[in-house]
């Protein structure tokens, strides 16, 4: 961990923690490989992905993390897939829900309203929502021509990309940049945002102020 991330922190609880992907499953990797490096104190309980074959299903099976498929293209409507996803969740009764590389939106209930984190390839309020995913945010942030982007974690609402925002990080943005060499710059710094804005979750220091999470000192 960089001495940017590694807050002073009391002991956290171990959280139960939910995972939903639809993809190659990277961030599923990395949660595996911080908690396995005892710098993350949760039990991934369930992984829920949205595709039959996709790498991340084979990231969680080789841990042993339970997986549930809910294709959404096999939903009658958005709000049947919604409720699926939902009712999957439900039944591992979990402390926090991980959107990791999680191409679809769902409703958010009141009880789940503050528990559900998304990590996203930029700095949002800027290249987020619909169709700002993978690959086509850096392509975005490319032809922007702007000199910094980043990552940032935020808690979901019903909206892609607009809940309020946890942390952010920035990476340089180099004039000879490629989607690339960006995208990988941009995920080293996400390997270190989601585990940090997750431990700020588990020492209880997260508070939603309207549009706004305020972030408690340690202790
Ligand atoms: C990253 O760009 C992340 O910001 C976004 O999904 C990508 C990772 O996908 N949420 P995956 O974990 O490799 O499936």
């Amino acid at each position: 961990m960089s001495a940017e991330f590694s807050d002073e922190r009391s002991e956290p609880r171990r959280l139960r923690v939910v995972v939903l992907l639809s993809g190659t499953g990277r961030t599923l990797e990395n949660l595996i490989n911080v908690r396995a490096s005892g710098a993350l104190a949760i039990d991934i309980v369930r992984v829920i992905s949205t595709r039959k074959r996709v790498r991340g299903n084979d990231i969680a099976r080789a841990a042993d993390i339970p997986l549930t498929i809910v294709p959404r293209r096999k939903s009658e409507s958005p709000s049947q897939f919604s409720e699926a996803v939902l009712a999957a969740i439900r039944q591992e009764r979990p402390d926090l829900v991980l959107m990791a590389g999680f191409l679809s939106k769902i409703a958010i209930s009141p009880d789940l309203v503050g528990r559900v984190m998304n990590i996203h390839p930029a700095l949002l309020p800027m290249f987020g929502g619909q169709g700002h995913y993978g690959q086509h945010v850096h392509e975005q942030v490319l032809a922007a021509g702007v000199k910094v982007t980043g990552c940032t974690v935020h808690f979901v609402d019903d909206e892609y990309d607009a809940g309020p925002i946890i942390a952010q990080a920035c990476v340089p943005v180099h004039d000879d940049d490629d989607v690339d060499s960006l995208a990988a710059r941009v995920f080293a710094q996400e390997r270190e945002l989601y585990p940090h804005a997750i431990r700020l979750f588990a020492e209880d220091r997260l508070r939603i102020d309207g549009s706004l999470v305020r972030v408690l000192p340690p202790g």
